[in-house]
């Protein structure tokens, strides 16, 4: 019988990193394949997990360097420093979200330690790869989170209120980009009562925005562009579009009282949405939340994990906002994992055996080389 795969759970070190690439549940479930678990001291203390949570699993409770010794695979949240998996086995794999055009040195640094780095960002966009999506399930939880901060911001309440001193009207909510995160944005403000509008650049997002129960914003007649790129994703778009949709926006914006972006175009910096010029026509005391802040921001001024006030109007860009939400974040997160490792499970060799399809798409680096065609 072959020696079990070893897998290793570390402290996430990034600051302001709050989750955790692990639960008591996937571990319950990778020792039911046949693993066996090593979980860092202390690795899901921020998202509400105890030590002794993991141990009940199955999990051994160790302090890093007896986790990553002879360590198969490493599951992380955000990419681990190199350093600290010297003793991890040969050929390691290292499982999360590794962030591979933001870390280049990093991943430089895992391909010459002969490390497999997988990284989950590039999981490609297939029916059968939703549930292994780290992108999505992430991007949900920071969609709501943005609204709450938003709603949390406002110096005014978002349900319309009909009471006896008197009548407070509804907050209206401007959404811009309306992918994953977008769409629970969308959900959460109607859910807090709010009027909602919401715009993009893809055309099938239109009846996703109506059938939440918003108003789309959308560019009309533009000759020259399609928004919808491969996979679903955003493609930049048309300086005539962008002049378009910078009036489109101009004219709506001034009289939102939230505008809330999450607009992304894979491997490039975010668009530019939102103009400082634009912020100075709304009016004091509204709330503009930058999801995009990570990739550069959709709105001008906005500097991150720092709460910008622009005239009178408040500007919030959190640049990790699942880890706000450590404990849904991770459990999320940890799933994720989980489905991409167990789907891919072969019972003779114990260990997962990825086909070309997923793994050539998630696949860094392999026999010390980088080996993806995006970092090429
Ligand atoms: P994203 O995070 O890359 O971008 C967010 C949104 O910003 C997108 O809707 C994009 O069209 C929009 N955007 C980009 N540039 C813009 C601009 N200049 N103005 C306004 N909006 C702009 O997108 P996300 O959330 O990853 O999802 C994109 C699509 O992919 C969705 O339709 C989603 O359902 C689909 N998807 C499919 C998956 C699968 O089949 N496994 C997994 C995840 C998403």
């Amino acid at each position: 019988m072959a020696q079990p795969l070893r897998i290793a759970v570390l402290l996430e070190r990034t600051s302001g990193e709050t989750r955790v690439a692990a639960t008591p549940e996937t571990v319950r479930k990778f020792v039911a394949l046949g693993a066996a678990v090593a979980v860092e001291q202390g690795a899901g203390v921020a998202a509400s997990i105890a030590d002794a949570d993991f141990a009940a699993a199955g999990a051994e409770v160790a302090a890093a360097g007896a986790v990553v010794a002879g360590a198969d695979v490493i599951l992380a949240v955000q990419g681990p420093e190199p350093e600290l998996l010297t003793g991890a086995a040969p050929g390691a794999w290292i499982v999360g979200g590794l962030d591979p055009l933001g870390h280049r040195s990093r991943i430089e640094a895992y391909a010459a330690a002969g490390f497999e780095a997988l990284a989950m960002e590039f999981m490609p966009r297939i029916t059968r790869a939703q549930s292994m999506d780290i992108l999505s399930s992430q991007a949900n939880l920071a969609g709501y989170k943005a609204v709450i901060a938003a709603a949390d911001a406002y110096g005014r309440a978002f349900p319309l209120m009909m009471t006896a001193a008197g009548t407070i009207n509804a907050a209206k909510v401007f959404v811009m980009g309306v992918g994953v995160a977008g769409l629970q944005a969308i959900a959460t403000a109607r859910r807090l009562g709010a009027v909602v509008s919401a715009t993009d650049v893809r055309s099938a997002t239109r009846e996703q925005i109506q059938s939440l129960g918003a108003k789309p914003i959308f560019v009309e007649n533009v000759a020259g562009i399609e928004g919808e790129g491969s996979g679903g994703y955003a493609t930049e778009m048309s300086p005539e579009y962008r002049q378009a949709q910078a009036e489109l926006v101009s004219a709506h914006i001034a009289k939102q009282d939230i505008v809330v972006t999450t607009a992304l175009i894979p491997g490039r910096p975010a668009p530019r949405l939102v103009s400082d010029a634009q912020i100075a026509t709304m009016k004091p005391g509204s709330v503009i939340v930058d999801l995009a802040i990570a990739q550069g921001g959709n709105v001008e001024g906005a500097v991150a994990d720092t709460v910008v006030e622009r005239h009178g109007v408040k500007i919030i860009a959190h640049a990790n906002t699942p880890a706000t939400l450590p404990a849904d974040a991770s459990a999320l997160f940890a799933r994720n994992l989980y489905n991409f490792l167990s789907a891919f499970w072969d019972k003779e060799a114990g260990r997962p055996v990825l086909d070309a399809e997923i793994g050539d798409a998630v696949r860094l680096t392999m026999g010390g080389r980088i080996v993806h065609e995006r970092l090429g």
